[in-house]
């Protein structure tokens, strides 16, 4: 049975579905799989305290509270390729039965999910650790469903661009906790499945892209990633060295 999604707040307006979820973790009220939906988001968080902005009741904006017994710290990352392959699948399903092309479908390392170049959805996942496991996960994800008006902005794309037809944000969702629960298993199974497809999944694998690399322009081409998340890339010179996200970002 799954578990993920079991438990559905629903909430009109919140300022971030991932605060909203990490205070019920703190409070005892959220209990594991708890998917936390809000139509609107006031101050929805990114990456690097960037802001994310939906549209009211357009798009995806959820927050799933996982709460793994005895999970490593030094596996955290698996946490966040697990959400990314969940997010991968649905994107990649609901194109396919657009009569899309899925292989447009990538993961941007870290976490963002691409089409082409574009981006459709990001997640921002935030861990609570309690000496060297993780006590709790906030799955914090955004998925541009049913927006429009970004054809300015060549760097996003929604479902309903891709596709072509109107999504709605409730099936997304359904399908989302279906493919997180899938996902969540396979980390349990612990038998290099999710590491594979994340490796197979990335964008830009094998081919040069650029970066920053200590806020430096840096030309590399990813590998793969290693057991703490770090990025392996190929530089040009031949060297293969692995940078965490501190030091090395994709230029957009
Ligand atoms: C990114 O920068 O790419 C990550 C964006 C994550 C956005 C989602 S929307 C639901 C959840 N609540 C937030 O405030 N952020 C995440």
């Amino acid at each position: 049975m799954s578990i993920i999604g079991k438990e559905l707040v629903r909430l009109a307006s919140v300022d971030s579905t991932n605060n909203y979820a990490a205070r019920g973790v703190s409070e005892g009220r959220f209990g594991h799989g708890t998917v936390i939906l809000a139509n609107e988001q006031t101050q929805g968080r990114g990456q690097w305290s960037r802001q994310w902005l939906t549209a009211p009741g357009l798009d995806l904006a959820m927050s799933v509270v996982l709460l793994p017994e005895r999970f490593p710290a030094m596996m955290q990352f698996t946490l966040a390729k697990a959400a990314a392959l969940a997010v991968h699948d649905v994107v990649a399903e609901l194109l396919r039965a657009a009569g899309k092309n899925v292989a447009e479908v990538r993961i941007k390392w870290p976490n963002d999910i691409l089409v082409g170049r574009s981006k459709v959805s990001g997640i921002l996942i935030e861990n609570e650790l309690q000496g060297s496991f993780v006590a709790s996960s906030v799955v914090g994800i955004g998925l541009n469903v049913d927006s429009r008006g970004m054809e300015s902005d060549l760097a996003a794309t929604s479902l309903r661009q891709e596709c072509g037809r109107a999504m709605g944000v409730e099936p997304v969702l359904d399908m989302m906790c279906k493919r997180l629960e899938w996902w969540w298993q396979k980390v349990y199974a612990d038998d290099g499945a999710v590491s594979s497809a994340y490796t197979e999944r990335l964008w830009a694998k094998g081919r040069f892209a650029d970066f920053t690399l200590d806020g430096n322009d840096f030309r590399a081409r990813p590998l793969d990633v290693d057991a703490s998340g770090r990025l392996i890339v190929e530089e040009e010179e031949g060297a293969v060295r692995a940078y965490g996200l501190e030091r090395l970002r994709f230029k957009r």
